[in-house]
């Protein structure tokens, strides 16, 4: 499974990148718009030099023609840069076009198992269903990540899973038990994947036992 960190502040993900713990970065209007007024492609083009897979950075226009012409020009900010469209009907008729033209895109506010195949149908690359979202208003978002997996497997879509909007380690763990191929989480949540408190009791207990004898 890989690992994307969500967000688009650079300390969180230089420090991400220097535990080797990061495989790509998901940013979205939300995360740029938190880091201030940046220049929103020389951010992205930083980014992309940081962390040695895909960025995604999302598209503002809501109208076909506006998405294509966004994201000709994101797709052209580096190598590494995944073009994200939300799943509207527009977005669709983008994504059909772009993919086509080669540009990879990252298809996201998903909520259905539909809204999933319908990306997969257009050419997306990755699909990403928000599993903390529906879990905010009494849904199963894990649910949905079984249903979309299970759909790509009876049919061979190579179109991958993100599990976006995770909250906890145990979205992590569960989506890696489905077979997801991505989550992408906040930096809060990558740190909490490290940490167990017997890991910090055994080792106070290690080197007290040392200094008793070597020091
Ligand atoms: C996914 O790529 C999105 O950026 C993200 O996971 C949204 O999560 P949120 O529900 O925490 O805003």
């Amino acid at each position: 499974m890989k690992f994307f960190l969500d967000t688009a502040n650079l300390n969180e993900i230089r420090e991400a990148a220097s535990w080797g713990a990061i495989d790509g970065v998901t940013t979205n209007p939300t995360l740029m718009a938190r880091e201030g007024r940046v220049d929103f492609k020389e951010h992205i083009r930083t980014i992309c030099t940081i962390v040695n897979g895909p960025v995604s950075a999302e598209v503002v226009a809501t109208d076909t023609e506006g998405m294509l012409r966004e994201a000709r020009d994101i797709a052209q900010i580096h190598p590494h840069v995944m073009v994200k469209i939300p799943c509207t009907v527009d977005g669709l008729k983008a994504i059909r076009i772009l993919s086509e033209e080669g540009i990879k895109i990252n298809t996201t506010l998903i909520f259905t198992a539909p809204q999933a195949l319908l990306a997969a149908k257009a050419g997306a690359t990755v699909v990403s269903p928000f599993v903390g979202r529906l879990d905010d208003i009494s849904h199963q978002g894990m649910a949905l990540i079984e249903q979309i997996r299970q759909i790509f497997d009876n049919y061979n879509f190579p179109t991958q899973i993100l599990i976006g909007s995770v909250r906890h380690p145990m979205h992590v763990v569960e989506g890696a038990l489905i077979g997801a191929d991505i989550a992408t989480m906040p930096f809060k949540v990558l740190q909490q994947l490290v940490k167990h408190p017997l890991t910090d009791i055994g080792l106070e207990r290690f080197l007290k036992d040392w200094e008793k004898v070597f020091k």
